[in-house]
């Protein structure tokens, strides 16, 4: 494993090593033993989109494990004046061990990674999510004990957290059940590998989607850069929320997750949202220790 661009190039054994790492990281973290393994390192972190967890996680982050953490507004960076991104990539080679990227477009980041020198990780783009989804697996594994053969459910958007919650939960080995609106799908590179994968399942009906499900997924029906289209997708995606009714679906030890920002009445109701609150600030929270396993993962002496 070179970069973390997205859930497709990962093996299950890749996820299982990061989740492995992730916990151990945190028990650590949790009885104050220093792992200071990034001692002399550099991270570079890009965002041309706003953050409140990814940005903070991958600082501390890289401060607990010793190293420097770097944070690069894309709009004070040259790459913001049309510098194109091959430059980018050698040029930050030179000064970096790393390079966390939040943008648009996935091909930016492939691009990074393929003129660059360095590991990319990929911090979010239209696409992906991987940062997210280890940190949701991660989560759900401590809550369920295993990951293989449990019902996970995405009700919304086909957007980078359905694409890469699909790929992620197949490579897992858990049954995956989406429900979206018709013209709000999954990416078609997504909707191919899971169509390989008899355990998966989409639908228009979220209850379909729901019953029996051990863990319930959803996230905001207008992703970042995507304002314009609000009022068009709250019509569009009414209906596709987690509620009451949904939680009735799944089984009754079903847990919850949300990538979070939340939009309480849209995507989920303010008492789904607080009666699952701990599973989804636990999620927030495992971003912290996921990302320094990849870090250690990309970053570390080998
Ligand atoms: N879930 C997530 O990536 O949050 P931020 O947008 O705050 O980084
Ligand atoms: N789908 C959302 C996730 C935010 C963490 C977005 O891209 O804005």
């Amino acid at each position: 494993m070179k970069h973390l661009l997205k859930m497709m190039d990962l093996t299950n054994g890749d996820i299982t090593e990061i989740l492995n790492l992730a916990d151990q990281l945190k028990y650590e973290q949790k009885h104050g033993i220093a792992h200071k393994v990034l001692a002399g390192k550099t991270l570079g972190m890009i965002f041309e989109k706003a953050s409140t967890r990814t940005r903070v996680s991958f600082e501390v982050g890289m401060y607990q494990l010793g190293g420097l953490p770097i944070f690069l507004s894309a709009g004070d960076l040259q790459i913001g004046r049309g510098e194109p991104v091959q430059d980018t990539a050698r040029v930050l080679s030179r000064y970096l061990d790393g390079i966390m990227i939040r943008t648009y477009k996935q091909a930016e980041v492939d691009a990074l990674a393929k003129n660059g020198t360095i590991p990319i990780i990929n911090g979010l783009t239209d696409y992906a999510h991987p940062c997210q989804v280890l940190a949701d697996l991660m989560t759900i594994r401590e809550y369920k004990g295993a990951l293989e053969g449990l019902k996970l459910c995405f009700i919304g958007d086909g957007n980078n957290m359905m694409n890469s919650l699909i790929v992620g939960g197949l490579k897992m080995k858990m049954e995956v059940a989406v429900a979206c609106p018709a013209e709000y799908r999954p990416n078609p590179a997504v909707r191919d590998f899971a169509a390989a994968h008899p355990a998966f399942s989409m639908t228009t009906d979220p209850l379909d989607a729901a019953r029996g499900a051990d863990v319930l997924i959803t996230d905001v029906w207008a992703s970042m850069g995507e304002e314009g289209e609000a009022e068009k997708r709250r019509k569009a995606f009414r209906g596709y929320q987690i509620n009451d009714e949904v939680l009735a679906a799944a089984k009754p030890d079903a847990m919850v997750q949300h990538c979070l920002p939340a939009h309480r009445g849209e995507e989920i109701t303010a008492k789904a949202f607080e009666a699952h609150a701990k599973e989804i600030f636990d999620e927030a929270e495992n971003r912290l220790h996921a990302q320094k396993a990849v870090l250690v993962k990309l970053l570390g002496n080998k």
